[in-house]
């Protein structure tokens, strides 16, 4: 099983992201998640398809947008013509969540649905063949920086159980407070994409992050 971190654009330096893209894209990070937030379905607000779009030019990694947003349908078009390769809608505001992920898939992008800490995960049980990626939120969403709750991992251990029994092909993405001291617990839990924002993009210190992240991993990587 592959194992790979995701930063989080939320914590780099807005005002000039377009060379945080690059200095990631640097050290060979291949996903970067961007957290695009509404004010509604979450109290904090960022950016939408039109700031991602102009990102693009920066890094050919997966942009893999986590859309903390109501009514997601309406934007989701936007966002593939911005260039986004995933899309990942919260449960909680899906009631036709079948139908969103179809949706993503028919523009071309992977489809991905996320789950709020007090979401049981089992809710996703019905759309697990339709995934190409599940999201457990081990923060509640809205900020970076924020404390990992850490009893969230047994989501994970769940979803990578039904992977396994299902031979399904989604891949378990974990976001919220992951660092250092505690990668190893989500590791173990079997997330195999880790959103990192505020442990890995430091004024002057992202890459060597980037570099202990991927240390720490390294044995993780040849477990089957
Ligand atoms: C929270 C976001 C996360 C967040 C992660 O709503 O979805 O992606 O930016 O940041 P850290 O790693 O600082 O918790
Ligand atoms: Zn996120």
């Amino acid at each position: 099983m592959k194992r790979i971190i995701a930063p989080s654009l939320l914590s780099a330096d807005a005002g000039c992201w377009g060379r945080e893209v690059e200095e990631v894209a640097a050290e060979g990070i291949e996903c970067l998640h961007l957290d695009i937030m509404d004010g509604c379905f979450v109290p904090n607000i960022t950016f939408g398809p039109g700031q991602v779009g102009m990102l693009r030019k920066y890094g050919d990694m997966e942009f893999d947008a986590h859309l903390m947003i109501v009514e997601p349908e309406k934007l989701i078009p936007d966002f593939a013509k911005a260039g986004v390769n995933s899309v990942t809608v919260h449960y909680e505001v899906c009631p036709h969540l079948h139908r969103v992920l179809q949706m993503i898939r028919e523009l071309g992008m992977k489809a991905g649905t996320a789950v709020n800490p007090s979401t049981p995960v089992e809710a996703l049980a019905p759309v697990l063949p339709f995934l190409d990626r599940a999201l457990v939120m081990t923060v509640n969403p809205g900020f970076g920086g924020q404390k990992a709750i850490l009893p969230m991992l047994k989501k994970v251990e769940w979803l990578k159980k039904e992977k396994a029994a299902g031979e399904l092909g989604f891949q378990i993405q974990v976001d919220g407070g992951v660092n250092r001291d505690n990668i190893g617990e989500f590791l173990s839990a079997g997330a195999e994409n880790l959103v990192i924002g505020s442990a890995l993009y430091q004024p002057g210190k992202t890459r060597e992050n980037i570099r202990a992240f991927q240390e720490i991993m390294t044995p993780w990587q040849v477990e089957a």
